[in-house]
């Protein structure tokens, strides 16, 4: 089998240094890294020019997978998005939402359905899992992560969950006005199991793929 492809995203509009959200996902990137056969691959959006999708309908007419108006940060992270096994989403919670910069790296997959209707199983054996960080303990991490899910939703690519008390995704708490460095050594233990399991399933499933 070909090495499994994870692809991680940050959608902290901050550098890695000072983002609490890029910790998580080294955290993950550690986990996932601990399966054998399997590469990762985490991008920032923080310095990437994204526009936003403007529903102007050319990437349809065009049939399309991607947006065929704006060619910006968008044309790399396309490919990269389509040929990973796994995709985990970081987003801190910005009033009780995701960032503006992660909102805008979603609109721009407004015809990527495309694939699945020309290829049912195109997203079908993929997985994707969300990791959030919020300045408040309880300040919108779930709906954060629900807003990543449901980009995967979307998709139809399946929605890794964790349990163990990890429950939906890794939900980090950085107190303050997050101009230190996290210290949430929970979180980003769960962030690690996470990743762990998110490789896991991305190589059950691109296995699987192989035997259908
Ligand atoms: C514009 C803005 C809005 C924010 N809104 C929330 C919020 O609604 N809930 C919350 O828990 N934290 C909120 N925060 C705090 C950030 O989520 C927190 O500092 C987080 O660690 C930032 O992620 P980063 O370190 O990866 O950039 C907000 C921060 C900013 C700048």
């Amino acid at each position: 089998m070909d090495k499994v492809k994870l692809l991680l995203v940050c959608g902290s509009p901050r550098p890695k240094a000072r983002s609490a959200t890029y910790a998580g996902l080294m955290a993950a990137m550690e986990g996932a890294q601990s399966i054998d056969g399997v590469e990762v691959e985490l991008v920032e959006l923080f310095g990437r020019k994204i526009a936003p999708c403007i529903h102007c309908n050319k990437c349809l007419r065009d049939d399309s997978d991607r947006c065929t108006v704006f060619h910006d940060d968008m044309d790399e992270l396309y490919d990269k998005f389509f040929q990973a096994d796994g995709i985990i989403i970081g987003c801190p919670v910005y009033d009780m939402n995701v960032t503006a910069q992660l909102a805008q790296f979603y609109s721009r997959f407004r015809s990527s359905w495309k694939l699945s209707v020309d290829n049912t199983s195109f997203f079908q054996y993929k997985v994707g899992a969300g990791i959030v960080v919020g300045g408040t303990r309880n300040g919108g991490q779930e709906a954060v992560l629900r807003s990543i899910h449901n980009l995967f939703s979307t998709h139809g690519i399946n929605i890794c969950s964790c349990g163990g008390g990890i429950y939906g995704g890794a939900m980090l708490w950085n107190p303050g006005d997050g101009s230190t460095t996290m210290d949430d050594p929970i979180g980003i233990d769960n962030c690690r199991t996470l990743g762990r399991k998110v490789a896991q399933v991305a190589k059950a499933l691109k296995a699987g793929h192989e035997m259908v």
